[in-house]
């Protein structure tokens, strides 16, 4: 694991960007969770540490795309039929994926994670 951060760092309702290699991930902590994922939206690549949260997920700031901040999982997409662009209508366009999530630790004064190096580390 690698040590990215003092644990007061990232205080309840945090979300917070770091590159561990070259790997850029998300850092943050909601509901008293901690959580790191990558910082890429599976969606269309937007940063995700520029979104915000909402009840237990993790919202993207590009198109509203909502992941639970334990799993990852993509759990909430925007409605787009109120949209007038075609590329919002297209049905491979809206498709997107869970968000990457890695291993962290909070060991009481110092956040760890741990990200393969097949992204990066090396
Ligand atoms: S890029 Fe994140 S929801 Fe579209």
């Amino acid at each position: 694991m690698v040590k990215i951060c003092r644990s007061d760092d990232i205080p309840e309702g945090s979300l917070k960007k770091f590159t561990v290699g070259r790997t850029d991930i998300a850092v943050g902590r909601r509901n008293n969770t901690l959580f790191a994922c990558s910082n890429w939206c599976p969606h269309k690549g937007a940063s995700m540490h520029k979104g915000y949260y909402k009840d237990n997920n993790i919202v993207c700031y590009m198109h509203n795309y909502e992941f639970d901040v334990c799993t990852g999982r993509l759990t909430n997409m925007k409605s787009w039929k109120k949209s007038k662009t075609w590329v919002e209508q297209d049905p491979a366009w809206r498709a997107s994926g869970d968000l990457v999530m890695y291993d962290v630790l909070d060991d009481g004064s110092w956040i760890h994670v741990l990200v393969p190096s097949s992204e990066g580390q090396g």
